[in-house]
């Protein structure tokens, strides 16, 4: 039993901002924030919410797979800003799609979350019990960055991304040939975000509000490091060689991070498409919504060879090797 994505979606808010919107906000200017990231510009919801944009996002990919809500089997959402603590974010979608038949959870692995939840399905679905699921990264980082810390908010963006995947009889190579998933919570602290203070009759607080605090020089030095060597073992656990692969689609945190993976690769930056110019770096939801993009602009090809990584906050990282 293998696994196949046939249907994916995304959805992204109304409201685009761009670096010289934010210049008027902050200290900061386009020249910064281009140079140092590839990021012109980024979506921030303002009607919408984590839930309504992942609504969008499983909607289009239902609709492309021809899959209806009531074939789900399992809903896994990887974010990190869940509209409540309780229920949590695939359960509200399972109530807005009438998935009646499906069970319902989240997973938080920040920027890694779609390549667990990928990771995840395949082991649910090769065991025959379960046939079709929906995954998504969907957030609206937007509430949890501090918009007077200019060295955070300015790379982050919100909106979702679906795939839906279905478990298929193995005939020729094709589906998830490898996948892997990996972290180091020993470095958690580099890119960390507090959750609600204790809050009882014996404890005082005051009214601190978390935000996220990132040690950038850290997170880029782990991003380098780890992406290629989780590449290779994904392209060598599949037995290919680098060249055969047609796309590698990385978590869009950086222009820098992914030329530079790219290099250590050996593999030309036409094989990387990026959309962190348009989103910023949108953790759990940037490569579902980047595979929805390639998808719908028709460059991947049936048996087309696709590499998908994330790396981010935990720290985490994952790779998965599929053939279209
Ligand atoms: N506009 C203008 N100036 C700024 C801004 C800004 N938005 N932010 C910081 N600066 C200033 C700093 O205050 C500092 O000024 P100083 O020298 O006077 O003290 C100067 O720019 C340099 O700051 P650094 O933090 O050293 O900048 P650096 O060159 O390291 O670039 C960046 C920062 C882009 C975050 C870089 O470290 C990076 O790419 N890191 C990778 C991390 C990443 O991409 N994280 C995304 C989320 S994590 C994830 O998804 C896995």
């Amino acid at each position: 039993m293998n696994i196949k994505i046939i249907g994916t979606g995304s959805a992204v808010p109304k409201l685009r901002v761009t670096n010289d919107d934010l210049s008027k906000m902050m200290d900061t200017s386009d020249e910064w924030i281009k140079s140092r990231t590839g990021i012109r510009a980024r979506h921030l919801a303002v009607e919408e919410s984590t839930t309504t944009l992942a609504v969008d996002a499983a909607r289009a990919a239902l609709n492309m797979a021809g899959v209806t809500a009531g074939e789900l089997d399992i809903i896994i959402s990887a974010t990190v800003t869940q509209d409540r603590l309780l229920p949590n974010l695939s359960c509200e979608l399972q109530a807005a799609l009438g998935a009646d038949r499906a069970f319902a959870f989240d997973i938080n692995a920040a920027c890694s979350g779609f390549l667990y939840a990928l990771n995840l399905v395949r082991m649910y679905l090769s065991s025959g019990r379960y046939k079709t699921a929906l995954i998504l990264g969907a957030e609206t980082l937007s509430k949890i960055m501090d918009w007077n810390d200019r060295s955070t908010c300015v790379l982050f963006g919100d909106g979702a991304g679906a795939a839906v995947i279905r478990a298929f009889e193995e005939d020729e190579k094709s589906g998830v040939l490898a996948a892997l998933q990996g972290s180091d919570g020993g470095k958690g602290m580099v890119l960390n975000c507090r959750n609600r203070p204790l809050n009882n009759p014996y404890v005082d607080h005051g009214n601190e509000v978390p935000y996220v605090h990132m040690n950038g020089q850290e997170v880029y030095k782990f991003a380098v490091r780890t992406v290629p060597k989780a590449v290779a073992q994904v392209v060598e656990e599949a037995g290919m060689s680098m060249d055969e692969i047609d796309l590698f689609l990385l978590h869009q945190a950086n222009y820098r991070i992914i030329e530079a993976a790219a290099k250590r690769l050996g593999q030309p930056m036409e094989k990387f498409p990026t959309n962190l110019q348009e989103c910023g770096n949108i953790s759990a939801a940037s490569v579902p919504i980047l595979l929805d993009e390639v998808n719908r602009r028709g460059m991947i090809k049936k048996g087309d060879k696709i590499v998908l990584a994330g790396f981010g906050a935990g720290l985490t990282w994952g790779a998965a090797l599929l053939i279209w």
